[in-house]
């Protein structure tokens, strides 16, 4: 890949800051990872529908919109998933300079991805949503489908059957949605963002 030169960075005129206090809520990244029928997308939907009612400027970021547009040249690989997750991460970096709560529903398997993520943000602006589900429970949901054809060799790579997930050490927020209904999962972030200050 050729790299940009002579390139000059251009200040704005308005500041991260001067959006931030127009919309009256702080903007951050909101990042949900967890195994394929975990719970992410239904997770970061309802989540930003609850948001929204309560007047908060989000926008989310999942497969759909990213692996169909901006990152459909990539697969499945570690390469290509280290390149989602970069993409994805300054995409989200962008939003929240636009002073949006940003939603992110990505499994992102790598812990140092995720950790490249938080390192591009600044202090405080990056919430690891470990969204906890035993592969067990995934593999029974299987909501596509798609574990059934990795058992059977079709799908290769596949995150916990032959391509590794592994677990953040230091979330800010887990949510068991083996437990925890979604009503309550909502909950439960909502209250974070609240006690932290990130919205009223
Ligand atoms: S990653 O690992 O963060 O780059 O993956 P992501 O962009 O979140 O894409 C995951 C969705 O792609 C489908 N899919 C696969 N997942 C895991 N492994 C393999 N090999 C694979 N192939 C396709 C799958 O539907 C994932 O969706 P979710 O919503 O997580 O179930």
């Amino acid at each position: 890949m050729s790299q940009s030169t002579n390139i000059v960075w251009h200040e704005s005129h308005v500041t991260k800051e001067e959006r931030v206090n127009l919309n009256q809520h702080k903007s951050a990244v909101l990042w949900f990872t967890g195994l394929s029928g975990s719970g992410k997308s239904t997770l970061s939907v309802a989540l930003e529908k609850e948001l929204h009612a309560q007047g908060i400027h989000t926008y989310r970021l999942d497969g759909d919109n990213v692996r169909h547009g901006l990152n459909k040249n990539l697969g499945f690989s570690p390469e290509d998933r280290t390149e989602n997750i970069r993409r994805i991460g300054e995409v989200a970096n962008l939003m929240v300079d636009a002073g949006l709560l940003t939603l992110t529903a990505f499994i992102s398997p790598y812990r140092t991805d995720r950790d490249n993520v938080r390192a591009l943000l600044d202090e405080n602006e990056f919430l690891e949503i470990y969204v906890k589900c035993s592969l067990e429970a995934c593999e029974n949901r299987d909501p596509k489908g798609l574990y059934k054809k990795a058992r059977a060799g079709e799908i290769k790579s596949f995150t916990g059957i032959d391509a590794p997930y592994e677990e953040p050490n230091h979330p800010e927020i887990t949510v068991d949605t083996e437990i925890q209904s979604l009503e309550e999962s909502v909950q439960v972030i909502i209250n974070y963002l609240k006690e932290k200050q990130y919205i009223d």
